[in-house]
């Protein structure tokens, strides 16, 4: 990672010494172990780097399009830097991951890598234009997280069996397999603002940015009409009024808003760990299915 401009290594430093769950590597390693009976290449080393780096990259971005101070539990890049230095450093971190698999003639790999970066960015609008929508339907919400966090779990996934067996059938099933895990982990990190554990960066906001998310998307459409008007007038009018918020909270808590987005998020879990169960038995396929487990259990 090292440059010859100085600020751009310390912050690379910076950014190194903070590292995150790693999960989306792992999910490399071992569904490349998983379909070729442990038989990784460097080609999966490789992949499951290129991942990571683009993964930073989207936090750094993220972060300012956000505007959140706080990752992995110190401050973010452009909390430090601000978002000037935060936008070229996170295309930094792209292009290097990008050159990671152009460099070796890693093609098939970037395919699958620069398709999940398109649709992430895709996502991240789609977000923009509609999350702060207060009609938005569960169907726009699923659509949202598919595209800007369940197609890189489904990218980690396919590009872990194409590492190891390109052309082969496994790579599409291993992307659907990744992207229902993905849609579990994006809801699990919804319910975190929903939340007061301390999980590295800040909770509490999304009603704050009038971002819906299952949980109260589910509530907005389940309640009578009532009570819809007072959580409209709420998130549109009341939404920096902390105490509001913190209202808003427990009445989405009250009519089970939680309950259901949590049932959603396991059914999505049952349906990775089935397509897990048409493979044959194995100390990596009993790891994957440990690893979708603390998607849903996790505490960070
Ligand atoms: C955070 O991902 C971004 C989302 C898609 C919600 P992680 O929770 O995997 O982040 P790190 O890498 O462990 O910090
Ligand atoms: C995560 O989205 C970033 C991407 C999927 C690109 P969020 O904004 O929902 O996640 P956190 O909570 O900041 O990690
Ligand atoms: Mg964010
Ligand atoms: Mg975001």
């Amino acid at each position: 990672m090292s440059s010859k401009v100085a600020l751009l290594n310390r912050i690379t430093h910076y950014i190194v010494n903070r590292k995150g769950k790693q999960m989306r590597p792992m999910f490399v390693f071992l569904v490349a172990k998983m379909v070729a009976n442990g038989e990784i290449s460097e080609r999966t080393y490789r992949g499951a780097s290129v991942i990571e780096l683009i993964h930073t990259a989207t936090l750094v971005h993220d972060d300012v399009v956000d505007d959140s101070n706080r990752r992995r539990g110190f401050f973010s890049i452009n909390a430090l830097w601000k978002n000037k230095i935060a936008v070229l450093v996170g295309d930094y971190l792209l292009s290097k991951g990008l050159l990671l698999s152009i460099d070796n003639n890693d093609f098939d790999l970037l395919k699958i890598i620069s398709i999940a970066v398109r649709e992430m960015s895709e996502g991240e609008l789609l977000q923009i234009e509609k999350a702060r929508k207060l009609d938005i339907t569960e169907e726009v919400y699923y659509e949202i997280i598919r595209q800007k966090t369940a197609t890189l779990i489904a990218a980690c996934c396919s590009l872990g069996a194409a590492s190891v067996k390109p052309d082969s059938q496994d790579i599409e099933k291993m992307r659907c397999f990744g992207e229902l895990i993905g849609m579990a982990f994006q809801i699990k990190d919804d319910l975190f603002d929903y939340g007061e554990e301390k999980i590295g960066k800040p909770t509490g906001i999304d009603i704050k940015e009038q971002k819906m998310t299952l949980p109260l998307i589910y509530v907005l459409n389940n309640v009578p009409k009532k009570d819809k008007s007072w959580l409209i007038n709420s998130i549109k009018n009341h939404n920096k009024d902390k105490k509001r918020v913190k209202e808003v909270i427990a009445f989405v808590k009250q009519n089970n808003g939680l309950e259901y987005a949590i049932n959603k998020m396991k059914a999505f879990q049952a349906e990775a760990l089935n397509i897990l169960k048409t493979y044959p038995e194995s100390t990596y396929r009993s790891s994957l299915e440990l690893m979708v487990n603390y998607v849903i259990e996790r505490k960070k």
